[in-house]
């Protein structure tokens, strides 16, 4: 058995194809989270979600509350996480598709609200040497296995968009050792750990990043052709995962 989760899901949310059974639209003292935090089937069990670029997809990743999210979670007794992210692929080998399980990351966001310290409430320095919790990467690589899916660690890169990276950004993640590149892993992976909740990402590479696909071929096309074989992937690693949860998730 492992232990009930509930999810925050990016771009791609309506592709899952997850059943919604409740909304609660939620308030948090850092304002509202991206979406009510809405109950979900997966496969016979249901798990608190987040929607989080909200249900018409208007939130770009800066604009995003991360700490009314997390809040809204850890307010509903939530001490696991994963967040299910699109990410373009920079590791060769890596193909659009593809599942990851990121091991570490790299923050090159700025400006955004990233620790529920400071302004009045003690600072709070967490110990951020695994910004993902081992255990629960261990539980969605296996439940990607037993689905029969290549699944891929690696460091995660996490800009600060909305617009896609240069050619030059990427070849620099890429001298920085990250495999992948996404907008939102941060300050979500910090906020959870604050708060205690353990987090670990599902990512599914939807494109080559900048500058790594061969010419002629667009980002826009890529993302077009591979969201929603990426998305079936995942709902059937939650699902997997989810059966061995039992019915309430969350
Ligand atoms: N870069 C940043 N974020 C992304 C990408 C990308 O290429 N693809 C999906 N999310």
């Amino acid at each position: 058995m492992i232990d009930p989760f509930a999810l925050i899901v990016g771009s791609g949310f309506e592709q899952l194809g997850l059943k919604v059974l409740t909304r609660s639209p939620t308030k948090t003292p850092y304002g509202e989270p991206s979406s009510a935090v809405l109950t979900v089937k997966i496969g016979a069990a249901r798990c608190a979600c987040i929607v989080r670029h909200g249900e018409g997809h208007t939130l770009a990743p800066h604009e995003i509350n991360y700490r009314a999210n997390l809040w809204a979670l850890h307010q509903r007794g939530v001490r696991a996480c994963i967040g299910v992210n699109t990410v373009g692929a920079i590791a060769a080998g890596f193909v659009p598709g593809d599942l990851a399980v990121p091991d570490q990351l790299i923050d090159y966001t700025s400006g955004r609200a990233a620790t529920f310290g400071g302004a009045g409430t003690p600072v709070v320095h967490v110990d951020f040497t695994e910004p993902f919790a081992p255990l629960l990467r261990g539980h969605l690589a296996a439940a990607s296995a037993d689905c029969g899916f290549r699944v891929r660690g690696g460091v995660y890169g996490v800009t600060q968009g909305p617009r896609l990276e240069t050619a030059a950004e990427i070849d620099r993640l890429a001298r920085d050792g990250c495999a992948m590149v996404g907008m939102t892993a941060m300050p979500e992976a910090a906020l959870a750990r604050e708060l205690g909740i353990d987090y670990a990402i599902c990512a599914v590479a939807v494109n080559r990043a900048a500058g790594c696909a061969p010419d002629g071929v667009l980002i826009a096309g890529q993302i077009e052709r591979f969201a929603g074989l990426g998305m079936q992937k995942v709902a059937a690693v939650l699902a997997r995962l989810a059966s061995r949860v039992g019915p309430d998730a969350m």
